[in-house]
């Protein structure tokens, strides 16, 4: 099984900035060979998909593309959404829902949250649904059973995220058991604070991390892609 290792950019770079970052990630057969043990998603800010997915394939990168949000409504009048509809022609393999930054700053509910999740499986985009304490319960109570299975889980502490205090990889043992109590989801990504010196502790764990400040700069995140694929060799 491969880890995942998810870049999510937030609302940083602007598109020469994103198309320096894909121009120069490696792409020669020796790093390819290495990275093969991971399944790496970029989830870059919506304007920069196409720019993004154009580069991707015509370097051949070993990179899927995700994206940050995704509107709860298909096709139609819904200023400034962005629906899956829209997105149909382009490779777009995972949506990141949930995000603590969204539940705070754009007040997203559990609600909204499982209707964006069941329009992203609709249209066969995974979801990786984010979750902090305080919502393990609340957000189960509007995914049905059919559901649960089909999602990736994020346990993302809030407190951890771009503040260096990574959770302990040791708790995350429990946390995966409690998380699997209430959504039976195999899949468990962490993420917050993760970097180059703590993302091969978390692969232990978990199946993937997800990463804010760590991805922005090429050369950092290259250099966890390397680490992290080392640490697997250890497992
Ligand atoms: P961070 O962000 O890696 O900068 O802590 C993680 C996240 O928001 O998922």
């Amino acid at each position: 099984m491969k880890k995942y290792i998810i870049a999510n950019w937030k609302s940083n770079k602007n598109l020469s900035e994103v198309a320096f970052w894909l121009n120069n990630f490696p792409n020669e057969p020796e790093s390819l060979q290495v990275l093969h043990g991971l399944e790496i998603i970029l989830a870059p800010p919506y304007p920069f998909l196409v720019s993004a997915q154009e580069i991707i394939e015509e370097r051949h990168l070993p990179i899927k593309l995700a994206v940050q949000d995704l509107s709860a409504f298909g096709k139609g009048a819904y200023t400034g959404e962005v629906s899956a509809f829209n997105l149909q022609d382009l490779d777009i393999q995972y949506a990141i829902l949930g995000h603590s930054e969204r539940r705070r700053f754009l007040k997203e509910s559990d609600q909204l949250i499982a209707d964006k999740i069941a329009e992203a499986l609709s249209w066969h985009i995974k979801p990786i649904l984010c979750l902090d304490k305080p919502n393990f319960a609340s957000q189960a109570r509007f995914l049905s059973r059919q559901i649960l299975p089909k999602l990736f889980l994020a346990y993302e502490p809030v407190t951890a995220i771009g503040s260096g205090q990574a959770e302990d990889a040791h708790n995350l043992s429990l946390i995966k058991k409690e998380l699997y109590s209430i959504y039976q989801v195999k899949t468990l990504i962490y993420g917050g604070s993760v970097n180059a010196a703590n993302v091969g502790s978390f692969l232990q764990v978990c199946d993937g991390v997800l990463l804010g400040g760590a991805s922005l700069e090429l050369s950092d995140f290259v250099n966890l892609l390397f680490t992290a694929s080392e640490s697997l060799i250890q497992l």
